[in-house]
């Protein structure tokens, strides 16, 4: 086969590798904390998790898994014929149950260590090991008699033994947790797997927390995934009276909890998709959704009182040349397209989404204040442009732009004639300026 004749699979395969590197480049050396439920371990594609876990680690993401164990506790405590009862909606622990905790999460314990013993299938260098470090890193407590009900062996976190768990991680290991918890007075306790998880995350200052939820993911009133949210928009779902399962209001209230409390960013993947893990964590768009701790702080709509801002903002870059100019009057029109960021007092970024005819939007007046530039604000205010496009159904997003282009198509936009702009827009376009014409496709 000669160069210019690559296959398909071979230009894909070669795609694929040059849009993972950054992110594996940017991941390697953070900590992740990856939650999955008891239902991952018993589904026939337990072994392409694991391996999809094992390829994680060797690329030197420090990995904390917390495991669940609801069908195989269910399963037991079938054959014991008992039950867990809830009682305002809170599970009570009594001591069959709790024989039942034990020995399903001491068996599923086994059985992962078991399946990551085999390290990374197909792998070049045979007996590259993944060490597995599990421990009484959960410190719990009871959580007591509430309104007269004793919840019994019920437990919730009382405290992470980060220091222990950073010391597995710093010697290579993969660290991995049960939904349970021991007391200093030698007591075992059930517990949740994602308060597990979540505390865990927020105790180790973890880069990020990925849940594998086992429902549907979640959808907006049009029927569009929802890919992204700040921690503003996660409370008001969670606020909201739209119909969300139980699920999804566990996942809503622990992303929430995680990032207020300093993990910034939590990712909701559904487990049954194949390479989830991998397509959220090293691609661009991802798969799932990313609740965002990030984007909310000082990144918000614009409002009247803001133009002021802006104005001093984009004027010396209009006087460049850079931008094109905006009147007080303009801004002041169209002051519902814009985002900024706030920052020390003062706008800091800006970015504005038009939408036009055709399913259609422009990105206009991106901009970062000169001694605020380098460090992720433009991109952030992309993303939330993106999302702000998606929740509007709009499918194409284009901008005009003199010098920046090459920082577009590093984001995933493309080189385009004018002929591609929308009717209107073309109508408009300076030919003097001669900006080029970018666009993305979005979802
Ligand atoms: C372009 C701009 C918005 C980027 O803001 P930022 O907050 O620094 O961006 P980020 O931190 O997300 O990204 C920084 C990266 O983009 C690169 N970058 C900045 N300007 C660039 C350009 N014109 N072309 C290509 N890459 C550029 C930086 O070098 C940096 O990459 P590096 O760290 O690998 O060197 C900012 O430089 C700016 O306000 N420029 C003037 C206004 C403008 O051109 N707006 C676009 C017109 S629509």
């Amino acid at each position: 086969m000669t160069r210019n004749t690559k296959n398909h699979t071979e230009q894909d395969f070669v795609a694929s590798i040059r849009q993972a590197a950054p992110y594996v480049q940017a991941h390697h050396g953070s900590t992740v904390v990856l939650m999955f439920g008891g239902e991952a371990v018993e589904d026939e594609s337990f072994d392409c998790l694991v391996n999809d876990i094992a390829l994680i680690q060797t690329l030197g993401i420090r990995l904390v898994l917390v495991h669940g164990a609801r069908p195989q506790i269910e399963q037991r405590l079938k054959q014991r014929k008992a039950a867990i009862h809830y009682i305002n909606a809170l599970r009570v622990t009594d001591d069959d149950a709790l024989a039942a905790v034990r020995d399903a999460n001491g068996s599923l314990r086994v059985e992962i260590e078991a399946r990551l013993s085999m390290g990374l299938v197909n792998a070049p260098t045979p007996g590259a090991r993944i060490g597995v470090a599990s421990g009484n890193f959960v410190i719990a407590r009871p959580l007591g008699i509430h309104n007269g009900v004793d919840y019994c062996h019920t437990g919730e976190v009382r405290r992470i033994d980060a220091d222990g768990i950073h010391q597995q991680l710093d010697a290579g290991r993969m660290v991995l947790l049960s939904s349970i918890g021991y007391s200093p007075t030698g007591e075992v306790f059930n517990l949740s797997a994602e308060e597990v998880a979540t505390a865990t995350a927020i105790a180790l200052h973890a880069d990020k927390l990925v849940i594998l939820v086992e429902g549907k993911s979640l959808r907006n009133t049009r029927r569009q995934l929802i890919r992204q949210l700040s921690l503003l928009e996660a409370e008001q779902l969670l606020q909201s009276r739209r119909k969300l399962n139980s699920e999804w209001i566990r996942h809503l209230g622990h992303a929430i909890d995680s990032c207020r409390r300093g993990v910034n960013r939590t990712h909701l993947i559904e487990r049954s998709t194949d390479g989830g893990l991998l397509l959220e964590l090293f691609t661009r768009d991802g798969i799932g959704m990313l609740i965002s701790a990030e984007s909310y702080e000082g990144l918000r709509p614009a409002s009247i009182d803001d133009v002021g801002g802006i104005l001093r903002l984009i004027e010396p870059l209009e006087e460049q040349g850079v931008l094109v100019k905006r009147s007080r009057e303009r801004l002041e029109m169209e002051i519902n397209h814009f985002l900024v960021v706030r920052r020390d007092g003062m706008i800091v970024a800006c970015a504005a989404l038009y939408p036009c005819e055709g399913g259609a939007a422009e990105i206009a007046c991106l901009a970062v204040h000169p001694e605020y530039r380098k460090q992720g604000r433009a991109s952030s205010l992309l993303t939330a442009v993106e999302s702000k496009a998606r929740q509007a159904g709009i499918r194409q997003l284009f901008v005009l732009t003199t010098q920046t282009s090459h920082w577009f198509r590093e984001r995933g936009f493309h080189s385009a004639e004018l002929a591609s702009l929308p009717v209107k827009r073309r109508s408009l376009y300076n030919y003097q300026r001669k900006s080029r014409v970018l666009i993305k496709a979005i979802e």
